[in-house]
């Protein structure tokens, strides 16, 4: 029979974390958080002394989300109750994990199983010893189901122990309808979204089981008679129901029952079998192994981690919030992160999560349309901040680093958030050819974003098209004229809405016919649409080649970066808010962004030219900034700066040196690390007819193996710059087309293909 406790031996997969350390229990906690794209719970602590104690094992729920009327925010995150409560006492004295409890507290998680597991030694007050183990998971094949397990074996004597199990944060927002002992349905105060929890927990001794004092809802108590040797095994299965339906709120309690019946009948042990089993599946469909450099393997293993943690194929309903499931930064609240920081991974290694994460912008469509009419546009402009509806929640205000409320102006003016998810849907569209999305959402998003901008840019006296006063990815400098990343990416847009038109005009008629009779979009509106992409203002200097990255931008105050180095807070706290909007700093990528998502509109010049230019003013004050540069430094050949943005990306989550990081994990750096190492590194992109990679490995990289999909096939590609080889086997699907160093192979199934490199990556960056 499986042990519960079983984990990975191999240390590359574990991430362990000793003692307790309450200057870093917050970040730990973080960092150690399972989740499956509907539960995420926190890595707390598996004893508490009592309620109210620091380390909540809090639950975060997708799409769990309740409207505030006047509150800062329109739409918050409304935290799940933590499920995990057990106190435990021996000999009347309670044993918990917290500092000078005086035990050996290790807690591991285990990346290659999605699971959490405790184990300690704890010297009681008796003069005994009681060795603990504790593991916890939320299912990766049921995503409603949590599972909790505890085991105890007292060491040197008899003793009497007491177990208390009981759920935290019943009242966090809710209004209560029904609490029975093994149910509670509760509604979100004025969204009235309904929530159900069934649980069942029991406690055996060597086999025997316990009968249990009910206490309340929720809420036992088991009182045994240890004798020397005994194992006692606490369990705690949990079903989590979220219901979006504000009619009735039985068919979620009757699902919460039906899901909780269904996995006891199977046991833990089954559960936790099948759940390490969907894990092996998605570690099979995007591990990336790296020899020759541990860390940068480790960077990769956390990244993906939390990545295939973060998505939830199943729900179309949500998206994926800055820090996931796992912190309350940011109220779960979806960004541009999302479509361009997280969508290339899922993307190339997970088909069905990208694809219900664009259908989540389908679904907000309505809002993002009502958005736009708001402020006089036509189309659709998607809210900077969203939750649930898809309606604006950025919060109007907050408290800046210098303690004065700042107005905040994103959710008005920063406005790329639109192209950016049209830019995700045809990437998406290239790399699977879903004809059924393409057809049902994805030509509408295209086409509705498309008309945005089309109405957005004002064709001036000048004869060129302007788009003014927006914020860039660079938030330092508000309120500015063409920024070169929104135009370029609207006319992008609007370009792409054209050919998504032709497009369905040509292969699809009767659902152009359709969709082009619902949107009223006529032909004579579309030939508006070119004139309006090809007068846009590019910011582009012919002599420089430099892109400005706003009108008059290049005349600010030039501030050198490199005088402030070792610094500990970001720049513009250095500088204060209005001398920074006045300078060349940056808080992150904006023109590199723009470099690093539409390679093919710049040359090779000017690509390297406005990389110099713009990477030593940028302060890094975004933890997305990085993954831009990394991406850019290693599509120039320059591998080792790649490299080191690669690990600074991973840092910001996986390193104590950062700062803490109790508020969650910066999903879109943790995206970042994958888009450096393989749209960077593997150099791989997408082309009509397949797959192209251009590989340029740092000198420690022995070799670099990973996965990708494209359009149906399953492939894996070697790069072994030792040998200057690649190595590509289509796993699954017919034969593709396959671009090594600019040459075109036919990727066939059977035998993988072996390329010769034309020179060793590394040799790349020695010439560079
Ligand atoms: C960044 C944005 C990002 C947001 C959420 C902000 O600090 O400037 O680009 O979308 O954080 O991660």
């Amino acid at each position: 029979m499986t042990d519960l406790f079983d984990q990975t031996t191999e240390p590359a997969w574990l991430l362990t974390e000793h003692g307790y350390d309450p200057l870093r229990q917050s970040s730990r906690e973080t960092r150690q958080t399972v989740s499956n794209g509907f539960l995420g719970v926190r890595g707390a602590a598996a004893l508490t002394r009592g309620s109210g104690a620091a380390a909540p094992g809090r639950t975060f729920i997708a799409g769990l989300f309740d409207t505030m009327p006047g509150g800062s925010s329109p739409s918050v995150r409304v935290p799940g109750p933590d499920w995990l409560r057990v106190r435990l006492t021996c000999g009347g004295e309670p044993v918990a994990h917290d500092p000078g409890a005086g035990s050996d507290h290790k807690m591991v998680l285990d990346m290659r199983h999605g699971q959490v597991s405790t184990a300690c030694r704890h010297p009681t007050a008796d003069g005994l010893q009681l060795d603990l183990k504790s593991l916890r998971i939320v299912s990766l094949k049921q995503r409603r189901i949590g599972f909790q397990a505890l085991q105890i074996k007292v060491e040197g004597g008899a003793t009497e122990l007491t177990l208390e199990a009981n759920f935290e944060g019943l009242d966090l927002g809710f209004c209560e309808e029904t609490q029975e002992q093994n149910l509670g349905v509760w509604r979100t105060r004025a969204s009235r979204k309904t929530l159900a929890i069934a649980s069942r927990a029991w406690l055996t001794v060597d086999g025997r089981t316990v009968d249990a004092e009910a206490l309340g809802p929720f809420h036992w108590r088991w009182t045994v008679k240890a004798l020397e040797g005994h194992l006692i095994d606490f369990r705690r299965i949990v079903a989590v129901v979220r219901d979006d339906e504000i009619v009735s709120t039985a068919r979620a309690s009757r699902e919460a029952r039906v899901e909780l019946a269904a996995a006891c009948a199977r046991g833990p042990e089954t559960l936790v079998t099948e759940h390490i089993a969907t894990w092996d599946e998605r570690w099979s469909s995007s591990d990336v192994v790296i020899e020759g450099d541990p860390a940068a393997q480790q960077a990769l293993r956390f990244a993906l981690y939390h990545l295939n943690s973060a998505a939830n194929p199943d729900d179309g309903t949500v998206s994926i919030g800055a820090r996931a499931l796992t912190g309350d930064d940011y109220q779960g609240h979806t960004f541009w992160d999302t479509e361009i920081f997280l969508l290339p991974f899922y993307t190339f290694t997970w088909p069905e999560a990208a694809r219900a994460l664009l259908m989540y912008r389908f679904h907000g469509l309505g809002a993002a349309r009502a958005k736009a009419t708001s402020m006089g546009w036509s189309g659709a402009l998607y809210a900077w901040e969203s939750a649930d509806s898809g309606e604006e929640t950025t919060p109007a205000q907050w408290i800046g680093p210098d303690r004065r409320v700042v107005t905040i102006l994103t959710g008005t003016l920063e406005q790329h958030v639109s192209a950016d998810i049209a830019y995700a849907v045809w990437q998406y569209w290239l790399a699977t050819g879903d004809v059924d999305f393409l057809c049902d959402a994805g030509a509408e998003i295209l086409l509705e974003t498309g008309r945005f901008w089309a109405s957005r840019v004002s064709i001036e006296p000048d004869r060129r098209g302007h788009i003014r006063n927006v914020i860039g990815p660079d938030e330092y400098h508000e309120g500015v004229d063409d920024n070169a990343y929104t135009n370029a990416m609207a006319r992008w847009n609007i370009r792409h809405a054209l050919e998504t038109a032709a497009l369905l005009a040509k292969r699809w008629p009767m659902v152009w016919a359709r969709l082009s009779a619902r949107l009223a979009i006529t032909d004579e509106a579309l030939a508006t649409w070119e004139d309006v992409a090809s007068s846009l203002a590019t910011g582009l200097d012919a002599e420089s080649q430099l892109f400005a990255q706003f009108d008059g931008y290049l005349d600010l105050e030039d501030i050198d970066l490199a005088a402030y180095a070792g610094r500990s807070v970001p720049m513009d706290v250095v500088l204060g808010r209005d001398r920074i909007a006045q300078s060349q700093v940056l808080k992150q990528a904006d023109v590199v962004a723009l470099l690093a998502l539409l390679p093919e509109t710049v040359s090779p010049e000017i690509l390297e030219a406005n990389f110099a230019y713009y990477e030593p003013r940028c302060g890094h004050g975004s933890s997305l900034s990085r993954a831009m540069h990394g991406v850019v430094a290693a599509r120039l050949g320059q591998a080792e700066k790649a490299l080191t943005y690669l690990r600074q990306s991973s840092d910001i989550d996986l390193a104590d040196t950062h700062v803490a990081i109790a508020g969650g994990i910066h999903i879109a750096a943790q995206g970042g690390v994958w888009m450096i190492a393989i749209l960077g590194l593997a150099g791989l992109s997408l082309r009509e007819d397949g797959l192209a990679l251009e590989p340029r490995l740092p000198a420690a990289w022995h070799s670099l193996a990973f996965p990708v999909q494209w359009q149906g096939r399953q492939l894996r590609v070697l790069i072994d710059p030792v040998n200057s080889r690649l190595e590509a086997r289509l796993e699954a699907g017919s034969p593709m087309g396959l671009w090594v160093e600019g040459h075109r192979h036919v990727l066939e199934p059977g035998p993988p293909l072996c390329i010769a490199l034309s020179a060793s990556p590394h040799d790349c960056e020695m010439a560079g």
